[in-house]
Protein backbone atom coordinates (compact mmCIF):
# COMPACT_ATOMS: atom_id res chain seq x y z
CA UNK A 1 0.00 0.00 0.00
CA UNK A 2 1.03 3.60 -0.66
CA UNK A 3 -0.05 6.75 0.74
CA UNK A 4 -1.71 9.77 -0.70
CA UNK A 5 -2.68 13.34 0.36
CA UNK A 6 -6.73 13.64 0.07
CA UNK A 7 -6.81 17.36 1.71
CA UNK A 8 -5.48 19.78 4.03
CA UNK A 9 -7.03 22.30 7.16
CA UNK A 10 -5.77 24.92 8.87
CA UNK A 11 -6.87 27.46 12.20
CA UNK A 12 -5.25 30.53 12.58
CA UNK A 13 -6.68 32.86 15.99
CA UNK A 14 -7.58 36.08 14.36
CA UNK A 15 -5.47 38.18 16.94
CA UNK A 16 -2.79 39.77 14.75
CA UNK A 17 0.49 40.63 16.95
CA UNK A 18 2.83 42.81 14.30
CA UNK A 19 6.24 43.91 15.19
CA UNK A 20 5.79 47.48 16.08
CA UNK A 21 3.38 45.69 18.93
CA UNK A 22 6.74 44.25 20.26
CA UNK A 23 8.82 46.60 19.92
CA UNK A 24 6.54 48.82 22.46
CA UNK A 25 7.05 45.56 25.16
CA UNK A 26 10.88 44.61 24.62
CA UNK A 27 13.89 46.52 22.96
CA UNK A 28 13.71 45.46 19.56
CA UNK A 29 12.39 46.75 16.03
CA UNK A 30 10.67 46.00 13.02
CA UNK A 31 13.57 46.50 11.47
CA UNK A 32 16.05 43.80 13.05
CA UNK A 33 12.92 41.17 13.43
CA UNK A 34 12.18 41.11 9.43
CA UNK A 35 15.94 41.40 8.07
CA UNK A 36 16.75 38.62 10.12
CA UNK A 37 13.90 36.75 10.03
CA UNK A 38 11.35 37.32 7.94
CA UNK A 39 8.59 37.65 10.27
CA UNK A 40 6.25 40.53 10.35
CA UNK A 41 3.32 39.36 12.35
CA UNK A 42 2.20 36.43 14.09
CA UNK A 43 -1.36 34.88 15.52
CA UNK A 44 -1.66 34.64 18.73
CA UNK A 45 -4.60 32.94 20.93
CA UNK A 46 -6.80 34.97 23.04
CA UNK A 47 -8.66 33.63 26.23
CA UNK A 48 -11.00 30.34 25.31
CA UNK A 49 -8.38 29.59 22.61
CA UNK A 50 -6.58 26.44 23.02
CA UNK A 51 -4.39 23.78 21.05
CA UNK A 52 -6.61 21.08 20.81
CA UNK A 53 -9.75 23.53 19.93
CA UNK A 54 -7.38 24.92 17.09
CA UNK A 55 -6.78 21.54 16.21
CA UNK A 56 -10.02 20.22 15.71
CA UNK A 57 -11.24 23.45 13.63
CA UNK A 58 -8.21 22.80 10.97
CA UNK A 59 -9.08 19.11 11.11
CA UNK A 60 -12.78 20.37 10.57
CA UNK A 61 -11.84 21.64 7.34
CA UNK A 62 -9.83 18.90 6.08
CA UNK A 63 -12.38 16.48 6.82
CA UNK A 64 -14.69 18.48 4.95
CA UNK A 65 -13.17 19.21 2.16
CA UNK A 66 -12.18 15.52 1.73
CA UNK A 67 -15.73 14.98 1.80
CA UNK A 68 -15.42 11.55 4.13
CA UNK A 69 -17.08 11.36 7.22
CA UNK A 70 -15.37 11.25 10.38
CA UNK A 71 -15.82 7.89 11.71
CA UNK A 72 -13.66 6.66 8.47
CA UNK A 73 -10.86 7.97 10.33
CA UNK A 74 -8.47 5.32 11.69
CA UNK A 75 -6.15 7.02 13.61
CA UNK A 76 -5.50 10.81 14.52
CA UNK A 77 -1.88 11.93 15.09
CA UNK A 78 -1.41 15.38 16.78
CA UNK A 79 2.29 16.56 16.85
CA UNK A 80 2.23 19.14 19.52
CA UNK A 81 4.85 20.86 22.51
CA UNK A 82 2.40 22.61 23.68
CA UNK A 83 -1.03 20.66 24.62
CA UNK A 84 -3.51 22.29 26.60
CA UNK A 85 -3.05 19.07 29.66
CA UNK A 86 -0.68 16.19 30.16
CA UNK A 87 -3.90 14.30 30.28
CA UNK A 88 -6.21 13.67 28.24
CA UNK A 89 -3.97 13.98 25.22
CA UNK A 90 -4.76 16.32 22.33
CA UNK A 91 -5.66 13.64 20.04
CA UNK A 92 -8.41 12.83 21.97
CA UNK A 93 -9.95 15.94 22.37
CA UNK A 94 -10.40 16.45 19.00
CA UNK A 95 -12.01 12.89 18.46
CA UNK A 96 -14.48 13.63 20.71
CA UNK A 97 -15.12 17.21 18.87
CA UNK A 98 -15.36 16.15 15.45
CA UNK A 99 -16.92 12.60 15.94
CA UNK A 100 -14.24 10.12 14.96
CA UNK A 101 -15.02 7.54 17.12
CA UNK A 102 -13.35 4.92 15.12
CA UNK A 103 -10.40 6.59 15.52
CA UNK A 104 -6.76 5.70 17.87
CA UNK A 105 -5.31 8.94 19.03
CA UNK A 106 -2.30 9.94 20.13
CA UNK A 107 -0.17 12.74 20.58
CA UNK A 108 3.75 13.20 19.18
CA UNK A 109 6.18 15.69 20.74
CA UNK A 110 8.84 16.33 18.40
CA UNK A 111 8.81 19.65 18.31
CA UNK A 112 9.17 21.86 14.86
CA UNK A 113 9.99 18.20 13.79
CA UNK A 114 6.15 16.63 14.57
CA UNK A 115 4.62 17.05 11.96
CA UNK A 116 6.95 15.56 9.38
CA UNK A 117 7.29 12.83 12.27
CA UNK A 118 3.91 12.14 12.21
CA UNK A 119 3.77 11.98 8.79
CA UNK A 120 6.40 9.13 8.68
CA UNK A 121 4.66 7.51 11.92
CA UNK A 122 1.05 7.54 9.55
CA UNK A 123 3.00 5.95 5.89
CA UNK A 124 4.34 3.42 8.26
CA UNK A 125 0.54 2.15 9.63
CA UNK A 126 -0.48 2.69 6.01
CA UNK A 127 2.39 0.75 4.36
CA UNK A 128 1.73 -2.15 6.86
CA UNK A 129 -1.58 -2.44 5.82
CA UNK A 130 -3.32 -1.76 9.55
CA UNK A 131 -5.13 2.15 8.67
CA UNK A 132 -6.38 3.01 5.84
CA UNK A 133 -7.52 6.52 6.43
CA UNK A 134 -5.03 9.10 8.67
CA UNK A 135 -5.75 12.50 10.26
CA UNK A 136 -2.33 14.45 10.74
CA UNK A 137 -2.28 17.54 13.08
CA UNK A 138 0.45 19.94 14.20
CA UNK A 139 -1.17 22.49 16.77
CA UNK A 140 0.87 24.50 18.94
CA UNK A 141 0.10 27.77 21.41
CA UNK A 142 3.78 28.74 21.67
CA UNK A 143 2.65 31.73 22.99
CA UNK A 144 2.21 30.62 26.32
CA UNK A 145 5.51 28.70 26.85
CA UNK A 146 7.28 32.27 25.60
CA UNK A 147 8.77 34.43 27.86
CA UNK A 148 7.37 38.04 26.11
CA UNK A 149 10.20 40.13 28.02
CA UNK A 150 12.87 37.72 26.13
CA UNK A 151 13.40 39.75 23.17
CA UNK A 152 15.81 36.74 21.46
CA UNK A 153 12.50 34.18 21.16
CA UNK A 154 9.25 36.12 22.00
CA UNK A 155 9.49 38.14 18.10
CA UNK A 156 10.13 34.25 16.49
CA UNK A 157 6.87 32.48 17.56
CA UNK A 158 3.57 32.27 16.34
CA UNK A 159 -0.07 30.00 17.43
CA UNK A 160 -2.00 28.08 15.08
CA UNK A 161 -2.77 24.85 13.88
CA UNK A 162 -2.59 22.85 10.25
CA UNK A 163 -4.25 19.50 9.60
CA UNK A 164 -4.34 16.99 6.27
CA UNK A 165 -6.01 13.74 5.47
CA UNK A 166 -3.97 10.91 4.13
CA UNK A 167 -5.11 7.89 3.02
CA UNK A 168 -4.27 4.34 1.18
CA UNK A 169 -3.79 4.18 -2.50
CA UNK A 170 -2.62 1.86 -4.77
CA UNK A 171 0.51 3.88 -6.38
CA UNK A 172 2.71 6.73 -4.40
CA UNK A 173 5.91 7.78 -4.27
CA UNK A 174 7.28 8.73 -0.57
CA UNK A 175 11.15 8.64 0.54
CA UNK A 176 12.54 9.85 3.80
CA UNK A 177 15.29 10.57 6.16
CA UNK A 178 14.67 10.87 9.40
CA UNK A 179 17.02 11.85 12.26
CA UNK A 180 17.75 13.09 15.83
CA UNK A 181 20.78 13.94 18.20
CA UNK A 182 20.06 14.15 21.80
CA UNK A 183 23.47 15.12 22.65
CA UNK A 184 22.62 18.56 21.20
CA UNK A 185 19.62 18.75 23.52
CA UNK A 186 20.18 21.97 25.17
CA UNK A 187 20.19 23.56 21.96
CA UNK A 188 15.93 24.44 22.46
CA UNK A 189 14.58 23.88 25.55
CA UNK A 190 11.60 24.52 27.84
CA UNK A 191 11.40 22.59 30.92
CA UNK A 192 8.23 20.58 32.79
CA UNK A 193 7.08 20.49 36.01
CA UNK A 194 9.65 20.42 39.41
CA UNK A 195 9.24 16.58 40.78
CA UNK A 196 7.21 16.94 43.80
CA UNK A 197 6.32 13.70 45.96
CA UNK A 198 6.89 12.57 49.50
CA UNK A 199 10.94 10.78 48.35
CA UNK A 200 11.87 14.07 47.41
CA UNK A 201 14.41 15.29 49.98
CA UNK A 202 15.63 18.57 48.61
CA UNK A 203 12.92 21.11 50.03
CA UNK A 204 11.47 23.24 47.28
CA UNK A 205 10.53 26.78 47.80
CA UNK A 206 7.15 28.40 46.95
CA UNK A 207 8.93 30.23 44.34
CA UNK A 208 10.91 27.42 42.59
CA UNK A 209 7.77 25.75 42.12
CA UNK A 210 5.86 28.78 40.43
CA UNK A 211 8.72 29.71 38.97
CA UNK A 212 7.43 28.64 35.24
CA UNK A 213 10.40 27.69 32.53
CA UNK A 214 10.20 29.40 29.06
CA UNK A 215 11.27 28.23 25.66
CA UNK A 216 14.93 28.85 25.03
CA UNK A 217 17.21 28.69 22.12
CA UNK A 218 21.22 29.04 21.32
CA UNK A 219 19.26 30.57 17.95
CA UNK A 220 22.98 30.76 15.99
CA UNK A 221 23.50 26.64 16.66
CA UNK A 222 19.96 25.92 15.49
CA UNK A 223 21.01 28.11 12.74
CA UNK A 224 24.44 26.44 11.40
CA UNK A 225 22.45 22.94 12.11
CA UNK A 226 19.71 23.70 9.94
CA UNK A 227 22.17 24.87 6.92
CA UNK A 228 24.51 21.97 7.58
CA UNK A 229 21.91 19.39 7.51
CA UNK A 230 18.84 19.78 5.58
CA UNK A 231 20.19 20.58 1.64
CA UNK A 232 22.28 16.94 2.40
CA UNK A 233 18.83 15.16 3.43
CA UNK A 234 16.64 16.95 0.56
CA UNK A 235 19.53 15.65 -1.98
CA UNK A 236 19.64 12.39 -0.46
CA UNK A 237 16.07 11.92 -0.46
CA UNK A 238 15.21 12.74 -4.16
CA UNK A 239 18.11 10.25 -5.33
CA UNK A 240 16.64 7.48 -3.08
CA UNK A 241 13.19 8.36 -4.75
CA UNK A 242 15.17 7.96 -8.37
CA UNK A 243 14.59 11.72 -9.13
CA UNK A 244 16.28 14.80 -9.76
CA UNK A 245 15.33 18.07 -8.10
CA UNK A 246 14.70 19.81 -11.66
CA UNK A 247 11.97 17.50 -10.74
CA UNK A 248 10.86 19.03 -7.75
CA UNK A 249 7.87 21.27 -7.73
CA UNK A 250 8.36 22.61 -4.32
CA UNK A 251 10.16 22.81 -1.13
CA UNK A 252 7.96 22.83 1.62
CA UNK A 253 10.32 24.16 4.29
CA UNK A 254 9.38 24.95 8.22
CA UNK A 255 8.77 28.41 8.40
CA UNK A 256 11.44 29.39 11.10
CA UNK A 257 13.52 31.78 9.39
CA UNK A 258 13.01 33.85 5.65
CA UNK A 259 17.25 32.91 5.75
CA UNK A 260 17.38 29.49 6.68
CA UNK A 261 15.05 29.03 3.59
CA UNK A 262 17.53 31.15 1.31
CA UNK A 263 20.55 29.57 2.45
CA UNK A 264 19.05 26.26 1.93
CA UNK A 265 17.90 27.17 -1.70
CA UNK A 266 22.00 28.78 -2.58
CA UNK A 267 23.03 25.49 -1.26
CA UNK A 268 20.97 23.40 -3.08
CA UNK A 269 21.49 25.46 -6.09
CA UNK A 270 17.57 25.91 -6.35
CA UNK A 271 15.46 28.98 -7.22
CA UNK A 272 14.08 30.88 -4.09
CA UNK A 273 10.17 30.70 -5.90
CA UNK A 274 10.43 27.00 -5.19
CA UNK A 275 10.21 27.53 -1.75
CA UNK A 276 7.13 28.54 -0.33
CA UNK A 277 6.74 31.09 2.57
CA UNK A 278 3.97 32.75 4.75
CA UNK A 279 6.73 33.10 8.46
CA UNK A 280 5.93 36.81 7.54
CA UNK A 281 2.38 36.53 8.57
CA UNK A 282 2.44 33.39 11.09
CA UNK A 283 5.60 33.10 12.68
CA UNK A 284 7.22 30.24 13.29
CA UNK A 285 4.41 27.69 14.35
CA UNK A 286 6.66 24.91 15.30
CA UNK A 287 4.99 21.69 14.59
CA UNK A 288 1.87 24.01 12.44
CA UNK A 289 3.85 25.29 9.85
CA UNK A 290 4.47 22.91 7.61
CA UNK A 291 1.07 21.99 7.35
CA UNK A 292 -0.87 25.57 7.54
CA UNK A 293 1.84 26.56 4.58
CA UNK A 294 0.42 22.93 2.54
CA UNK A 295 -3.15 24.36 3.42
CA UNK A 296 -2.69 28.11 1.78
CA UNK A 297 -0.98 26.25 -1.22
CA UNK A 298 -3.58 24.06 -1.41
CA UNK A 299 -6.17 26.60 -1.45
CA UNK A 300 -4.35 28.48 -3.92
CA UNK A 301 -4.80 25.64 -6.02
CA UNK A 302 -0.86 25.44 -6.50
CA UNK A 303 -0.79 21.77 -5.66
CA UNK A 304 -1.75 19.38 -8.69
CA UNK A 305 -2.12 15.54 -8.48
CA UNK A 306 1.51 14.33 -9.12
CA UNK A 307 3.46 17.08 -7.97
CA UNK A 308 6.69 16.33 -6.75
CA UNK A 309 7.11 17.82 -3.32
CA UNK A 310 9.73 18.03 -0.22
CA UNK A 311 8.41 18.68 2.95
CA UNK A 312 11.18 19.12 5.40
CA UNK A 313 11.23 19.73 9.03
CA UNK A 314 13.89 20.52 11.99
CA UNK A 315 14.08 21.68 15.47
CA UNK A 316 14.43 21.18 18.92
CA UNK A 317 15.74 17.32 20.72
CA UNK A 318 17.77 17.52 18.11
CA UNK A 319 15.27 16.34 15.33
CA UNK A 320 14.94 16.64 11.63
CA UNK A 321 12.99 15.05 8.72
CA UNK A 322 12.68 15.52 5.12
CA UNK A 323 10.65 13.24 3.26
CA UNK A 324 9.74 13.21 -0.77
CA UNK A 325 6.31 12.79 -1.62
CA UNK A 326 3.54 12.78 -4.54
CA UNK A 327 0.91 15.34 -4.03
O1 LIG B 1 11.86 26.37 14.90
C1 LIG B 1 12.92 25.70 15.52
C2 LIG B 1 14.16 25.93 14.81
N1 LIG B 1 14.61 27.28 15.06
C3 LIG B 1 15.30 27.91 14.16
O2 LIG B 1 15.52 27.41 13.09
C4 LIG B 1 15.89 29.26 14.52
C5 LIG B 1 17.29 29.38 14.00
N2 LIG B 1 17.95 30.62 14.38
C6 LIG B 1 17.59 31.83 13.89
O3 LIG B 1 16.65 31.94 13.13
C7 LIG B 1 18.43 33.04 14.25
O4 LIG B 1 19.60 32.59 14.91
C8 LIG B 1 17.69 34.06 15.15
C9 LIG B 1 16.61 34.76 14.35
C10 LIG B 1 17.07 33.36 16.34
C11 LIG B 1 18.66 35.13 15.65
O5 LIG B 1 19.31 35.76 14.55
P1 LIG B 1 20.90 35.96 14.58
O6 LIG B 1 21.25 36.66 13.35
O7 LIG B 1 21.50 34.59 14.81
O8 LIG B 1 21.11 36.91 15.80
P2 LIG B 1 21.96 36.67 17.13
O9 LIG B 1 21.26 35.73 18.05
O10 LIG B 1 23.38 36.39 16.77
O11 LIG B 1 21.92 38.11 17.77
C12 LIG B 1 22.57 39.24 17.13
C13 LIG B 1 22.32 40.46 17.98
C14 LIG B 1 22.65 40.29 19.45
O12 LIG B 1 23.18 41.49 19.92
P3 LIG B 1 24.77 41.70 20.08
O13 LIG B 1 25.21 40.62 21.02
O14 LIG B 1 25.33 41.51 18.69
O15 LIG B 1 24.88 43.07 20.59
C15 LIG B 1 21.32 40.05 20.10
O16 LIG B 1 21.29 40.44 21.45
O17 LIG B 1 20.94 40.81 17.93
C16 LIG B 1 20.44 40.96 19.28
N3 LIG B 1 19.03 40.54 19.28
C17 LIG B 1 18.05 41.40 19.00
N4 LIG B 1 18.05 42.72 18.70
C18 LIG B 1 16.87 43.30 18.46
C19 LIG B 1 18.51 39.31 19.50
N5 LIG B 1 17.18 39.35 19.38
C20 LIG B 1 16.87 40.65 19.07
C21 LIG B 1 15.65 41.31 18.82
N6 LIG B 1 15.71 42.63 18.52
N7 LIG B 1 14.46 40.68 18.85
Amino acid sequence: MEMRFVSTGSYLPEQVVDNDFLSRIVDTSDEWISSRTGIRQRRVVTAGEGTACMAAKAATKAITRAGIDPQDIDLILVATMSPDNYLPNTACEVQAEIGAVNAVCYDLSAACTGFIYALNTAYAFIKAGIYKTVLIIGSEVLSKMLDWNDRSTCVLFGDGAGAAIVQATDIGLFESILGSDGKRKDALTCASRYIVNPLVSKAISLSDKESLDYVRMEGQEVFKFVVKTIPGTIQQVIEKAGCTKEEIRYYVLHQANQRILESVAKKLKEPIEKFPMNLDKYGNTSSASIPILLDKMNKKNKLNRGDKIILSGFGGGLTWGTTLIEW
